[in-house]
């Protein structure tokens, strides 16, 4: 009796699931026969009726049907699903207009931002760029520059020092030497790039950027490089900024001067920018010391020369109104991104 009934369950649970049109249905019909709570567990609990020798026997045949009819739902699931798939895909369209998935995109940071800035426009002027070794030999970075071992100078530069005789550039200013070297007088050459210090805080960096500039020709005065300062610093802030050279010191340059701008973040009111001076010191500059034209092997009877550098984070701060340098440095994408 009861083994016709399993008979039977089995029977109406095959024409079911193979007659199932979509993998929804199929499933409910799993539950509803072999299930948990299904039918034929349910059938299991019927079992106590029987007389004892009969139960293992019949325990054996529950345990076929079921075998059997879990082979029947995952081939006829495998059926439906293949079949809904070629549905899908016989009835969905592709909409190759949609946008992709969002790729974020990088920006030039202000670094290479403001060097280039700066390129472009002494370009105009006729200058073009070289670069020099960042690991120097102390002759270029010091001694060609007038800065001999037992001066002060060096001591302000506080240098990283590597294996003897050579240090971590301290300056740009080296890269003057090296072409004063190699290449063909007049000349007009520009140099950015990398220089390091060991020092750290807010306003220092123990790497940092500037742009050497340096003009050699018969015949160079003062006048020369205040007028080249002069346009370059107006093109890149804005003409209404005023320019001012103060007499300095700098063992390669003599005369020598630093140079400052007008405040362009309060426009020479006095604010946090210029510690409420109404200006900003930007770099250094004066006419190339003859004792620095004879390192390199240049006649300094026949020709004179200009040089200048500036300090690239110095600039990008002004212009930006950075609070901190060492944001140039922490590659925060949302610091970053504001440059564009
Ligand atoms: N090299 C100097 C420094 O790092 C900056 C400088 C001053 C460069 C005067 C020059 C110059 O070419 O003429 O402080």
């Amino acid at each position: 009796m009861l083994e016709e009934k399993v008979k039977l369950i089995y029977n109406s649970a095959k024409s079911e699931m193979s007659a199932a049109i979509d993998s929804k249905s199929l499933y409910d019909l799993k539950v509803k026969f072999i299930g948990k709570s299904g039918e034929l567990s349910l059938i299991m609990k019927e079992m106590g009726s029987l007389p004892k020798e009969e139960r293992p026997g019949f325990g054996k045949v529950v345990n076929k049907y079921k075998k059997e009819l879990e082979a029947i739902y995952e081939s006829c699931e495998q059926k439906l699903k293949n079949k809904e798939l070629e549905n899908k895909l016989s009835s969905d369209t592709l909409d190759l207009t949609l946008p992709g998935p969002y790729q974020p995109v990088g920006s030039v940071h202000p670094i290479p931002l403001v060097i280039d800035e700066i390129v472009d426009i002494l370009a105009r002027l006729g200058y073009s760029v070289r670069t020099g070794p960042l690991i120097e030999k102390d002759w270029y970075n010091f001694e060609a520059l007038n800065i001999p071992a037992d001066h002060p100078a060096r001591d302000e530069q506080d240098t990283f020092y590597m294996k003897p005789g050579y240090v971590l550039r301290t300056q740009t200013s080296p890269v003057q030497i090296h072409t004063l070297e190699k290449e063909e007088l007049p000349l007009r050459v520009l140099s950015p790039g990398s220089v390091f210090r060991s020092d750290s805080d807010i306003s220092h960096s123990p790497n940092f950027h500037q742009i050497e500039g340096l003009l050699v020709d018969e015949k160079v005065s003062m006048a020369d490089l205040k007028g080249t300062i002069n346009f370059f610093v107006k093109e890149f802030f804005d003409s209404s900024i005023k320019i001012r050279f103060r007499p300095s010191f700098f063992p390669f340059t003599e005369p020598s001067a630093e140079v400052d701008c007008s405040c362009p973040i309060c426009k020479s009111k006095g604010c946090r920018m210029c510690k409420n001076t109404g200006w900003i010191e930007i770099g250094g500059c004066g006419l190339v010391n003859p004792k620095v034209l004879k390192s390199a092997n240049v006649d300094p009877d026949k020709w004179q020369g200009f040089a200048f550098g500036f300090g690239i984070e110095r600039m990008a701060i002004i212009k930006y109104g950075v609070s901190d340098i060492r944001l140039f440095s922490d590659n925060n994408s949302f610091f970053l991104k504001q440059f564009v």
